[in-house]
Formats: C-alpha cells, sequence, structure tokens
C-alpha cells in the first residue's frame, strides 16, 4: 500500500481526472497522505494549453526529486497532457520520473505501480482509448460527494483551433453513452449532489453512441447566418436531448450546467432546452477568442463574429437575465490593433458576466505555429490589462446592478471568511450569514450588497446567523441607482 498525493494543474477535465485517479488509488489499497511530507507517491496531473508548461513540470519534477534523495521508495508519476504530448521523450528529459501516465489509462495505473515498484526502467503508457472508449464512473460516496459535482459525457476534441494543442493532447472526441452519464447524475444526486455541471471540449457537439435518445425539439433546425452569407448547415449534436433526457429522469436535480460548449453547436434545439427546462442556469461560458472575423477565421473558430451576436441574442431573448462567460486570446499571430479594438467591441456589446483573457502562447503541434508569434510580448501585455480592465468595470457593474433584486441561490459550502457561499442561476457568487443548514438547498435570497466580484445577500425571515461576510462596496459616489426621470 502506498500513500499517495496528487497535485493538480490545468482545467476542469484535469481537476475531475484527479477525483479519479484518488477514487482509482483508494479502490487499489492506497491510501491518501497529509502532504509531499509522507507520501510514498507523488502524482503530478499537467496541463500544456500555455506556455512554459514543461518548466513548469521540469521545476515541480526537480523540488520532489530533492526529496526522492532522502526517500528513495518515493515514486514520482506524472499524469495528464503533458505526459500525453511528450511521451518517452519527457523521460530523457527528466530521468527523476518513474512512470508516465495518459488521460485515458488511469484506470491501469494500479497495475502500472506495481511494475513501477522497485523496477530500474522507468514506465509510459500513453495510448488512447480509441477502440473502446472508456469512461470513469465517479464513485459517488456520500460525504465526499460535493453539493455541485462534475460528470463527463465527452472526451476529445474533433475542432481544429489553429493554437490549441488538446486535440492532440485529448485525442479525437469519443462520447460517452447517455445511459451510463444519467446512471452517474442519478448516484451523484442520491449521494448528495445538488447541481452537476456536464463536461467536455466541445461539450454541446455530444451524441449518444448508443442512439438512444428522443430527438429533441428544435432539433435540425438551423436559421443561423453561416460564414460566407450561407446558412448553417443542419446540426447533429444530441446535446439537447441530452439535457432533456437528464432533466426528466433525475428530477431531483435542482440544477444542470454545462462546459465548454463551442459557439457553433449553439443549436435552435439548446435554445429551446434552455427556454423549457428551470433547471438549466441561466448561465452559459461560450468561449469567443475574439471579436474579429480576419483574427477568428486565421483561429479556424468556424464562426463569424456576427454569427457568435446572432446565437446569443437568441438565447439572451429565449432565457431573459442570463448572464455569459467566455474566453478571449490577445496577441494571436497578425492581430492589428484594429482587430483588437474588435475584440472590445464586441466586449461591450456583449456585457460579459466573466472574461477569462489569455495572451497566446505558441503550442508546439498546432498549426498557428506557421504564422509566427509576431506581437511582442509587451503589447500582449498591454492588450491583456486593457481587455481586462473594461472586462472587469462591466463585471463590478452588473453585479452592482443585482442589489435589490431575489435571487434563487443553491447553497455549496462556506467561503473564506466562514459565511456561506452560494451562487445564484446566473453563476454570480453570493455569501450570506447563516446556518450550516442551508448547505445543499436552493433559496430566494434578497441581494443586499455588492463586491467587485460577488454578492452579499440575506434570506428573507431568516435573521443573520454564523460568521458575518465581508463589508460591501459602497455605491459609486455621485450616480444615483436609477436616473431620475426628466420630463
Ligand atoms: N475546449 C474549450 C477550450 C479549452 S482551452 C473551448 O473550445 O471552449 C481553454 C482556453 O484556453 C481556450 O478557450 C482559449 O481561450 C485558451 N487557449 C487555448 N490555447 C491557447 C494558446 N495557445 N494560447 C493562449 N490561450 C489559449
Ligand atoms: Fe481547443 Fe478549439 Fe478544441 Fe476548444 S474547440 S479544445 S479551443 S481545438
Ligand atoms: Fe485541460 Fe490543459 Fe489538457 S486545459 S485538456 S489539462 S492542456
Amino acid at each position: 500500500m502506498a500513500r499517495f498525493t496528487i497535485i493538480t494543474f490545468g482545467c476542469q477535465m484535469n481537476s475531475h481526472d484527479s477525483e479519479r485517479i484518488g477514487e482509482v488509488l483508494r479502490g487499489a489499497g492506497h491510501a491518501e497522505a497529509a502532504g509531499l511530507d509522507d507520501a510514498d507517491l507523488v502524482l503530478l496531473n499537467t496541463c500544456s494549453i500555455r506556455e512554459k508548461a514543461e518548466q513548469k513540470l521540469r521545476s515541480e519534477v526537480g523540488r520532489i526529486a530533492l526529496l526522492k534523495q532522502q526517500r528513495p521508495g518515493l515514486t514520482i508519476a506524472v499524469a495528464g497532457c503533458v505526459a500525453q504530448q511528450e511521451g518517452a521523450g519527457l523521460l530523457r528529459r527528466m530521468p527523476d520520473i518513474d512512470l508516465l501516465i495518459g488521460p485515458d489509462n488511469i484506470s491501469e495505473l494500479p497495475r502500472l505501480l506495481e511494475q513501477a515498484d522497485g523496477s530500474a526502467a522507468p514506465l509510459v503508457r500513453t495510448e488512447f482509448d480509441l477502440a473502446a472508449p472508456h469512461f470513469l464512473a465517479a464513485a459517488a460516496e456520500p460525504g465526499r460527494t460535493p453539493v455541485s459535482a462534475f460528470v463527463t459525457i465527452m472526451k476529445g476534441c474533433n475542432e481544429r483551433c489553429t493554437y490549441c494543442i488538446v486535440p492532440h493532447t485529448r485525442g479525437p472526441e469519443r462520447y460517452r453513452p447517455s445511459r451510463e452519464i444519467i446512471d452517474e447524475v442519478r448516484r451523484l444526486v442520491a449521494a448528495g449532489a445538488r447541481e452537476i455541471t456536464l463536461l467536455g471540449q466541445t461539450v454541446n457537439s455530444y451524441r449518444d453512441p448508443l442512439s438512444e435518445l428522443e430527438p429533441a425539439p428544435g432539433a435540425g433546425e438551423a436559421p443561423w447566418l453561416h460564414t460566407r452569407g450561407l446558412r448553417a448547415r443542419e446540426d447533429e449534436s444530441e446535446f439537447a436531448a441530452l439535457i432533456r433526457a437528464i432533466a426528466a429522469q433525475v428530477p431531483e436535480l435542482l440544477r444542470l450546467r454545462y462546459t465548454s460548449p463551442h459557439p457553433r453547436h449553439l443549436t435552435v434545439s439548446l435554445i429551446r432546452a434552455h427556454q423549457d427546462l428551470p433547471v438549466l442556469a441561466r448561465h452559459v461560458h461560450l468561449p469567443v477568442q475574439s471579436g474579429s472575423d480576419r483574427v477568428l477565421r486565421r483561429m479556424l473558430r468556424r464562426y463569424s463574429a456576427a454569427e457568435y451576436r446572432e446565437r446569443v441574442a437568441a438565447l439572451r431573448q429565449a432565457v431573459p437575465g442570463l448572464t455569459l462567460a467566455t474566453d478571449m486570446i490577445v496577441g494571436f499571430p497578425g492581430e492589428t490593433r484594429e482587430d483588437f479594438a474588435e475584440t472590445l467591441a464586441l466586449v461591450r456589446h456583449e456585457g460579459f458576466s466573466l472574461i477569462y483573457g489569455f495572451k497566446y502562447s505558441e503550442r508546439p503541434y498546432t498549426a498557428a505555429v506557421n504564422l509566427g508569434d509576431d506581437i511582442s510580448e509587451a503589447e500582449k501585455i498591454a492588450r491583456l490589462a486593457e481587455l481586462i480592465a473594461l472586462g472587469d468595470g462591466m463585471r463590478t457593474q452588473l453585479l452592482r446592478e443585482q442589489v435589490g433584486t431575489k435571487q434563487s441561490v443553491l447553497f455549496e459550502g462556506r467561503g473564506k471568511t466562514g459565511a456561506l457561499r452560494g451562487r445564484t442561476e446566473r453563476s454570480e457568487i453570493v455569501h450570506v450569514a447563516g446556518p450550516d443548514a442551508l448547505i445543499g438547498q436552493l433559496k430566494e435570497v434578497i441581494v443586499t450588497g455588492s463586491y467587485k466580484n460577488s454578492l452579499l445577500g440575506e434570506v428573507p425571515g431568516m435573521a443573520p446567523q454564523g460568521p458575518a461576510p465581508r463589508q460591501p462596496l459602497p455605491r459609486a459616489p455621485g450616480v444615483p441607482r436609477a436616473l431620475p426621470v426628466v420630463p
């Protein structure tokens, strides 16, 4: 039996994989260590989406290799996207690694550890499970299951965004049977989860490999504009059908979210599902990357800024009060000041509730390598700062506008101050002074104040109790909440 510790870098898929790694190891009789100091196995779950992924890994491995000098039995395992990307080559550059394992090989970990034990040669296992895709189900243990849990519905990516390494590190798209997904949602809800986030790299391209879903209303309708003026081709995604099946078969589920959808699969059927199903949160994270058509084309995003806006407008019309978050890349090869101005214009137009902004980072094995990385670091930093400042200002204003409204909040736990922490349907974080009994419950909350990134609230009829949240931001001086009506 080994005591293990897992260090996770990267996206929600990686965090989710780390949970499964923990379950697989516990299932094989290993136990969690308190930390690095008492671990026999350190597993680094790596990400390679942006710059210096390998350098970061090198410094982590170096730090742990020092411990290995005192504890020769210590095993260093590397999982995740850097392991998958570099394979055996990584072992030549970092000989302290004992085991390399790809995202599709997690279930083989106990067997590999037995082999790695005491063997001189490091082991590598980075095979995609293309012939028989396998999805590790969450253990759904009561007491360990969070209020808000994640369920993987697909893996890999068939897009070829020219900047992105994910198709290389996660392989082609493979979908999980809907019956397995629904079963996992049901088990998680029985174990205490109240909110589920469906996970996938292009989560809304989902199709059921066993064809067991009823077609969703609106399926196949494609009224959208498409690049070069053509109408969009019929979309074969069954994502809306999956959502409807989950809502119908697990009625105890209080809230359903998904991440990350690709804008070109934001279908009529998905918008209808948002309109019809109260369980779907009024929030979507819809990465746009740029507001310039020229850049979007060079990124191979397969939509124009106008198409993005058109689909979002339809979604907003169907779901009043919806908030939209996004990802943006600044300094993509050839991005001019004018292109960047179009990105800022899109931000002003859409009023995103949250922007994840990134400086373009050239990645190996991607097509954009051929475009050169021609925007200076200083210019990337300046553009990112401008984007973030605009986004932050709009976000704080959006939050301020919620003061005085009533929101339905799902309480997830306690925040840093000890106050209850929950989220509105719109994905705004709300702090409330309240009892533990509210955790896992959906409650109407009056928003009484706002912070830069979150809200303060009270449950009507319930006296504040327990640790109090921080003081909210004062109202902007001299700005009345509603403009006086001039006759
Ligand atoms: N599958 C998701 C994105 C996963 S990567 C989607 O398509 O929505 C998360 C984000 O990282 C991307 O949306 C993009 O904004 C950013 N990103 C990806 N590759 C990048 C690169 N080479 N440089 C900078 N940012 C990048
Ligand atoms: Fe990367 Fe594009 Fe696939 Fe997202 S859709 S994972 S950005 S290739
Ligand atoms: Fe995720 Fe990073 Fe891999 S974002 S898919 S862990 S490259």
